[in-house]
């Protein structure tokens, strides 16, 4: 039995949203993600997939795509993106009732792996726009947006203490932290969501959003007081999905 986790899939199969343009990593990007959970997941397996599933707008254009995961090998377990706009974080009961034992919605509840609880929301970091200087040095950023980011980052914490709340009320004690959005901007070292990683002493925070060269290294890569910092956009790993527990 392994917990697996792959981010970003931006499946694509009903929204006229062409993902080569993304450079050659998107190419058939689809078959690489079926490719690789086929090989890499078994049936007895859990697969955390953390956000950004589709680029439909409604659930009804996300069918495909959703269906798409459904057939991935394993236990589904999703997380809401930025882009998901399908969900709803205040209907995501719902969409546990329709796609019961088909696929689970991580938001305001948590999954069981093991002895382990799996806790996770979309998160929020603030990314600017960052004013430079001619040697790329920061020099400022934009206020009205960072007090912006503020808010949903307050938002999106009471939806990650109430996951471990009902996790904890549970007996449960140990815990990955999944998170869509890195835990730190670029700015930061530290951030509401690594204090709470600590505070609950997670074994790993698993994340994803950041795409492309330039900003991989946007966040904690490794170990970072004393807890696993993962990041698995699928074109980081180049759509293989990564073992988080064995
Ligand atoms: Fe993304
Ligand atoms: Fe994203």
């Amino acid at each position: 039995m392994a917990l697996y986790a792959l981010g970003d899939l931006h499946l694509s199969f009903q929204a006229d949203k062409p993902m080569d343009s993304f450079g050659k990593v998107w190419k058939n990007h689809e078959k690489k993600i079926e490719k690789y959970a086929n090989r890499m997941v078994k049936p007895e397996d859990t697969l955390v997939l953390t956000g950004d599933h589709s680029w439909g707008r409604k659930l009804q254009e996300c069918r495909e795509d959703l269906a798409f995961i459904e057939r991935l090998p394993g236990r589904k377990i999703l997380l809401r993106g930025n882009h998901d706009m399908f969900w709803d974080a205040k209907k995501t009961e719902k969409l546990n009732e329709e796609y019961k034992d088909r696929l689970f919605f991580l938001q305001n509840n948590f999954a069981v792996y093991q002895d382990y609880a799996l806790v996770g929301t979309k998160g929020f970091t603030f990314e600017g726009p960052f004013y430079l200087n001619r040697r790329g040095q920061i020099l400022g950023w934009d206020e009205e947006r960072e007090a912006q980011a503020k808010k949903l980052v307050k938002r999106e914490m009471e939806r990650l203490r109430e996951s471990f709340r009902l996790a904890r009320k549970e007996g449960y004690q140990k815990f990955i932290m999944f998170l869509h959005y890195p835990p730190t901007n670029i700015l930061e070292k530290t951030s509401p969501f690594t204090e709470i990683a600590e505070e609950y002493k997670v074994s790993a925070v698993v994340y994803s959003h950041c795409h492309g060269e330039s900003r991989f290294g946007d966040s904690i890569r490794g170990k970072f007081h004393g807890i696993e910092y993962m990041l698995v956009s699928g074109d980081y790993l180049n759509f293989r999905p990564v073992q988080v527990l064995p």
